[in-house]
């Protein structure tokens, strides 16, 4: 089983509005376990439930071709409107049920998705797809956003966990407890004996504190709190936006702050 979600034209919009991407930090830990186990130059890469691709163009400097796949055709349509490289393509396709023939992809890519998927059967379709030595990346990043400003970090951070708290209930069931520990989970089962387990790769980015609410209002648990009661989660993002500005003394929401998302996830290589 797996689920779907984010689909709709709006969400893609606030995914590529809001949503940070990996730093180019993580780009270089993923090229460097590649390059310890295929020699380059890269063929292919496959960024595996792509969203609106801000994952998969970082990927296009280094490979000849890349393919982004999703099943929202609306994330894919946001992903090809501010595609410009020529060999980065996108691929309406299930993460179960890949396009790409047996045995053709240097490295398979999942950033924030993986945990949607159907594991076994994604893990199957990815060992299918790879080339011997090929590489597997499973990248998701916590809820539990970090926001700097002046004096005043610690208030601001009180004021988002009562937010991550008020969330939870909404939490889809499918994902269980934790995501953090079904990737330690996938990490220890996985039968590559070749692999390495990363748990804080902090993404920093300067943003303005409008864009930090967007960002959460992108979560999938604030998107199902609006479905069930729209005028509490309206209400709860109006709530903290104004106790956040109120914190930082300053006039609007559009003064920038310092965000931190901590990413975490593993990297291995089909013998
Ligand atoms: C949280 S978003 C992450 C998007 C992007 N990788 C990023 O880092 O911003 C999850 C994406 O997975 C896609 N997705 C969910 N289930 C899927 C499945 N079974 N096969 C392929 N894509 C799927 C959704 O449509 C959505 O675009
Ligand atoms: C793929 O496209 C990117 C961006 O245009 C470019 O930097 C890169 O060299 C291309 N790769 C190849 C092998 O052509
Ligand atoms: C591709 O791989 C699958 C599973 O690994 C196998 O069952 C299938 O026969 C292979 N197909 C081809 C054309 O080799």
């Amino acid at each position: 089983m797996s689920i779907r979600l984010f689909e709709g034209k709006e969400h893609a919009l606030y995914y590529w509005k809001y949503r940070i991407s990996p730093s180019q930090d993580i780009i270089n830990i993923i090229l460097t376990f590649l390059q310890k186990h295929r020699s380059p130059p890269f063929g292919l890469a496959v960024d595996v439930g792509c969203g609106s691709g801000q994952g998969t163009v970082l990927l296009g400097p280094h490979f000849s071709e890349v393919v982004g796949t999703d099943v929202s055709p609306a994330q894919l349509n946001m992903a090809m409107q501010h595609s410009t490289a020529h060999n980065i393509t996108y691929r309406e396709c299930p993460a179960e049920k890949l396009s790409m023939e047996n045995a053709t992809v240097d490295l398979v890519t999942t950033i924030a998705a993986f945990h949607w998927f159907d594991h076994p059967c994604f893990l199957k379709e990815v060992d299918r797809i790879l080339k011997p030595q090929g590489c597997l990346v499973l990248l998701d990043y916590s809820i539990i956003m970090e926001l700097s400003y002046g004096h005043c970090s610690e208030t601001l951070n009180d004021i988002c966990k009562e937010l991550y708290a008020a969330l939870m209930p909404y939490r889809n069931p499918y994902l269980g407890d934790s995501s953090l520990d079904l990737y330690k989970r996938t990490y220890n089962t996985l039968e590559y004996p070749v692999k390495e387990w990363h748990e804080n790769l902090w993404v920093r980015k300067t943003v303005p504190l409008s864009h930090y609410i967007g960002m959460i209002e992108s979560l999938s648990n604030y998107q199902a709190m609006l479905r069930e009661d729209p005028e509490k989660a309206k209400q709860l993002s109006l709530d903290t936006t104004e106790r956040l500005v109120k914190a930082m003394g300053v006039a609007s929401e559009d003064t920038e702050v310092l965000l931190s998302v901590r990413y975490y996830g593993l990297l291995a290589c089909k013998p």
